[in-house]
């Protein structure tokens, strides 16, 4: 493939087969489980239920759809860690290793099966010591240590549900999580590292639980080891005084399917952060499912490294559910692909021997802006399976990704989900669907999907539209933590009887699938949902700010940037210090993803006569496109001001 170039394979916008080689190994190779499911989903869904998992007493109803709630097989009971685990060391598998853990440059740490089963069982039993019972939830606020996933099969052992927030987010965040879900145990660390230095989680989590009254013990893993930790007697104790001392053999709870099995919270129009609720039985059998046959699992052979963090559903679902269901060998990485150098990936691909590598398009847009030479220094001979998560992926990206990491022989699995829908929908089958580049291509098999257009009615092909999930599926959000109201209406009111996935997509003539981004207030950055409320919320809370609008705005690295238009209260003047000063407050307060890109102050923002600010124009005004329709403002020079202000002011590209 060398002497093909970039722009040729774009023009030609030709299809990549995979190889002869690929398909003869792969588990699926035709259309039989999309043949299978579409005769009889339910009868499909059972079948891959009593396949894939260990079920400690059978389901009697495979579906019970009570519109906008399911439950799925009903009647049965299982326990995740027991599935994700013992079965695993029964059958012989203790010595294989689960986790290839890579830390901050020095540490490793390679944990087998029956090593992972004994911390898990040790976890439980200290978690029930610190007072945790069935049907409690325990908040875990970790860097990318073992010990996360570990707490989070603790929990799943003896019927807790986790609430994993990310390390990243704010004392303000990680405290309004743990009120939302009435969490009663905290899990967090002394630190994290951080490109060589340490963040202060422990700190931070002190400032969370002074105003998060749920929480009555906090369980603390020394990771970083720096001096002066603040430790409250009676409510703080640490991982090694109470965990190590346990019985390393804990029997895990059997949980009725529809029990809960974690929350995870997203972002929100309004604002506040969703608790996005999943539980037991169909949740863990659409991740195994999704896991084994989008990445053709091999377990006996292959080395799979997702780069997500556990954090956020990506990390839920393929590096911990999903992948140790299936028996998986798993690399973790505590770092960043930056430190020590531009290669590390590469590094550890080669280190490992990788086989399957599952990242995001913001990470590739930014290996090819680094440039081949950090991949070319390391042997990735060992992948066969590539795979993209978290947004839609620019063609030049796809290629790139396919020819510069995946050697012209590797398949590429774009992969379209979200934290509601718990395990992929749109995918390839990577030894049976020609890809497109910058197509899902198609829903999975026992997945219903349709594109519709304002009235609801499915668009012929080729066109376009909303996305909507038309049948329920096993792995679906339960509900909204808290909020039945919300639920129904975020996702069920649009269009009636259908799940309504709150972005655009298209068909091409050929039938395929491309996701086009979200039509909603959220904005992906880095493929992180950022609420443009959430935003705009943290901004007004600074004292200068009278108003803000933020609107996302294409970004070559991060798909979408955050740009700020803020109006500022009477007596505080415009200056380049305190644009650093807001964004550095939105970090404050949401974290650093959520930081403002650009920041232009404005003596008014476009509204309508209604008082509804026109984000739709600071878009248009941040692309640098052509204002649209501009007669329903209430004053269209506002808009005309802004737009020559900000040409002038170019937003710099500091990071
Ligand atoms: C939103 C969900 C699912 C794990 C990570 C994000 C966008 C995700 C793709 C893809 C186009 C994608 C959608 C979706 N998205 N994957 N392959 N192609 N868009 O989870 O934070 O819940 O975000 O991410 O807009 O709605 P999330």
């Amino acid at each position: 493939m060398a002497d093909v170039t970039l722009e040729a394979l774009l023009e030609e916008g030709r299809t990549f087969a995979p190889s002869a080689e690929f398909v003869r190994d792969a588990l699926v190779h035709d259309g039989s489980l999309a043949t299978a499911a579409d005769a009889d989903v339910e009868a499909f869904w059972a079948a891959q239920a009593r396949d894939l998992l260990d079920w400690d007493q059978d389901f009697h109803t495979v579906l019970e759809w009570d519109l906008p709630y399911a439950k799925w097989f009903v009647g049965g009971k299982l326990n995740v860690s027991y599935n994700c685990l013992d079965r695993h060391v029964a059958a012989g598998h203790g010595a294989q290793v689960a986790f290839l853990w890579e830390g901050e440059p020095g540490d490793a740490r390679a944990i087998t099966y029956a090593e992972l089963l004994a911390e898990v069982c040790r976890t439980a039993n200290a978690l029930r010591a610190l007072g945790v019972e069935k049907g409690d939830r325990v908040a875990l606020y970790l860097g990318m240590v073992p010990e996360l996933p570990i707490a989070m099969l603790a929990c799943a052992r003896i019927g807790a549900a986790h609430s994993v927030v990310f390390g990243g987010f704010s004392a303000d965040s990680l405290r309004d999580r743990i009120k939302d879900a009435d969490a009663k145990l905290l899990v967090t660390g002394d630190g994290a590292w951080r490109r060589g230095s340490v963040v202060p989680l422990k700190e931070i989590a002190d400032e969370a639980m002074a105003e998060a009254p749920s929480i009555e013990r906090c369980l603390v893993l020394r990771r970083t080891a720096h001096e002066g930790v603040p430790m409250q007697d009676g409510r703080d104790v640490w991982w090694h005084d109470v965990v190590a001392s346990q019985p390393s053999e804990c029997a895990p709870v059997p949980m009725d399917a529809e029990d809960l099995l974690y929350l995870l919270y997203t972002s929100g129009t309004t604002g506040k952060p969703k608790g996005i609720m999943h539980t037991t039985g169909g949740y863990l059998t659409q991740v195994a499912f999704t896991h084994k046959y989008v990445f053709d699992l091999h377990p006996d052979t292959d080395v799979f490294w997702c780069t997500a963090d556990c954090g956020w559903v990506t990390g839920h679902s393929y590096i911990v559910y999903g992948p140790l269901a299936n028996r998986t060998t798993s690399v973790i990485y505590e770092g960043t692909p930056d430190h020590p150098d531009k290669d590390r990936f590469w590094s550890i691909v080669a280190k490992y021997r990788v086989t399957t590598l599952y990242t995001a398009p913001t990470a590739i847009r930014t290996f090819m802006k680094w440039g081949t030479e950090y991949p070319d220094r390391h042997d990735l001979s060992s992948l066969r399976l590539l795979g993209s998560v978290g947004e839609p992926i620019n063609p030049e990206a796809w290629v790139w990704y396919w020819q510069h990491i995946g050697g012209g022989r590797c398949p590429v699995v774009d992969t379209w989900w979200q934290t509601e829908t718990g395990a992929i929908m749109i995918s390839p089958l990577p030894g049976a669907t020609v890809a497109k580049p910058g197509s899902a291509t198609f829903p999975l098999p026992g997945i219903g999907a349709e594109i519709v257009n304002d009235e609801g009615d499915a668009v012929s092909i080729p066109g376009g539209g909303y996305l909507v999930l038309t049948q329920p599926w096993p792995s679906m959000l339960r509900g909204i933590w808290g909020d039945p109201e919300r639920y129904r209406e975020t996702y069920w009111s649009r269009f009636f009887g259908r799940y309504f996935a709150g972005d655009g997509a298209k068909r091409d003539a050929d039938g395929y699938y491309w996701l086009l981004g979200r039509v909603d207030d959220i904005m992906l950055v880095a493929g992180h949902n950022i609420s443009t409320t959430e935003v705009e919320s943290a901004l007004v809370s600074h004292p200068a700010v009278a108003e803000a609008a933020v609107v996302g705005k294409t970004d070559e690295t991060t798909g979408q940037a955050v740009a700020a238009f803020v109006i500022l209260r009477s007596g505080n003047e415009a200056s380049h210090r305190l644009v650093g000063e807001l964004r550095d407050h939105v970090a404050e307060v949401i974290g650093p993803i959520a930081k403002p890109k650009s920041v232009l102050f404005a003596e008014d923002l476009p509204k309508t006569r209604s008082g509804k600010i026109m984000r739709r124009l600071l878009r248009n005004v941040a692309e640098d496109e052509a204002l649209g329709d501009t007669t329903t403002l209430a004053d269209p020079n506002v808009v005309a001001g802004i737009k020559a202000r900000y040409l002038a002011d170019a937003p710099d590209d500091e990071e």
